[in-house]
């Protein structure tokens, strides 16, 4: 079976390879309901800040518990495959298709071309797996269609991972698994604006915390990057844009991702050993979709939130490094371009393959499920559409 080795992480010591930016090229949102609206910045956010600590603000801190029980929670028991991803590669190849028809440009071939195509929560858990050995077991497919490869989640084995975590009762002190997720979608829901600040109304700013946690509606940005010699396309949420997105289509989006998060003690060397974690995943997760900023929402233990606090991106792996050195950023993607390379050599021809990570494994094993079709990840609709092309 073959199997890439995590076990020598020496051989990706040293300067990363290259690394393409992140650049938007196209997205789309899920409303309200989460109907999926390709090519709409429907659910984009606006950022600002949930709290001020200006002597006299209005809100000092919040009790991000504050409605749990008329939360509105999106099902995640549905497998969505990558479909939101392919329909809106869809529509986003013919809208450039009636373009060139109505002679506005002259492109011989429309369809998006990268070797790989996933979500952006797959590319995460490759790059933090030198790592991330307690938590990070992970099961995906992937399938090869005209020639590219596309990776979804596995999402039975997903859901039961979720289902152990939820079991889980919580530690002495600690509040249920539920209510800290809702913490989570209650501290996004304090720091956007639905629209940009100049445009919203005194009581829609004002009026954020009565606003009822809906975690249906998303805003998903689809990136062109690269690792190394692979080209990836890329989709996943965004949380918010600081300001407005920009008018050229070349310059970074000043994207927000916001976490919530125990105020560590940094005099404590337990602490700062969960804080490298955490950062690894904050770091992965904004670094493959080009966020340059996270905000943390700083919460006590029965979830109020007292303060906050900004990182900059492309700065966590030195703060990492001059910290008790968890991780290093350029394993994770010398490795990764090591392993992008090794999938591309498998993941050909007909057939649907398993990628699997099993907890404290020193390996990522890649293995053939079906000797053809391509399972639930590319629909009729999708091959239909490019088949037409
Ligand atoms: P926190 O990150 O503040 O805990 P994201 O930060 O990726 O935008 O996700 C928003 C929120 O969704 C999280 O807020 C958390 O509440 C919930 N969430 C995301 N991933 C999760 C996971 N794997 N398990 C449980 N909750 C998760
Ligand atoms: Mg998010
Ligand atoms: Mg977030």
């Amino acid at each position: 079976m073959p199997t890439f080795d995590l076990s020598r992480l020496d051989r990706f010591v040293g300067t990363s390879t290259t690394i393409r930016r992140p650049r938007e090229f196209t997205f789309f949102s899920f409303d309200d309901t989460h109907v999926l609206k390709p090519l709409s910045t429907e659910s984009l956010s606006y950022y600002y800040p949930a709290l001020f600590d200006a002597p006299g603000a209005s809100s000092t801190s919040v009790e991000l518990s504050r409605g749990f029980d008329l939360f509105k929670q999106r099902d995640d028991t549905v497998d969505e495959h990558l479909d939101g991803l392919l329909q809106t590669l869809q529509a986003y190849e013919e809208r450039i298709l009636d373009r060139v028809r109505n002679g506005e440009g002259e492109i011989k071939d429309v369809r998006v071309r990268a070797d790989i195509i996933t979500w952006r929560g797959m590319m995460t858990k490759i790059l933090t797996a030198p790592f991330d050995d307690m938590f990070g077991d992970f099961e995906m497919n992937a399938t090869c269609f005209q020639v590219r490869c596309f990776i979804e989640e596995n999402h039975a084995y997903k859901a039961q991972q979720n289902q152990v975590q939820n079991d889980r009762p919580p530690r002495r002190g600690e509040a249920s698994q539920a209510l800290m997720q809702y913490w989570g979608y209650k501290f996004e829901s304090l720091s956007v604006l639905p629209r940009p600040w100049a445009e919203c109304s005194r009581d829609e700013i004002e009026g954020r915390e009565a606003v009822v946690v809906n975690n249906h509606p998303q805003y998903c940005s689809i990136v062109r990057t690269g690792i190394g010699t692979t080209s990836l396309v890329l989709a996943g949420e965004v949380d918010a844009v600081l300001g407005e997105k920009p008018q050229s289509p070349d310059d970074p989006i000043p994207w927000i991702e916001l976490k919530t998060s125990a105020q560590p003690d940094l005099r404590n060397p337990k602490d700062v050993i969960k804080l490298e974690r955490r950062l690894l995943k904050y770091w992965a997760q904004s670094f493959l979709l080009g966020v340059p900023r996270i905000i943390v929402g700083y919460r006590t233990s029965e979830g109020r939130l007292t303060s906050l606090s900004e990182i900059e991106t492309q700065r966590i792996p030195g703060m990492v490094k001059r910290g008790q050195g968890l991780w290093n950023g350029n394993v994770c993607i010398n490795m990764s371009a090591a392993f992008l390379d090794f999938l591309k050599q498998i993941i050909t021809g007909d057939g649907v393959w398993r990628i699997m990570r099993r907890k404290n494994a020193r390996a990522i094993e890649v293995f053939k499920v079906s000797e053809s079709g391509t399972a639930e990840i590319i629909k009729p609709t999708f091959k239909a559409h490019r088949e037409k092309l």
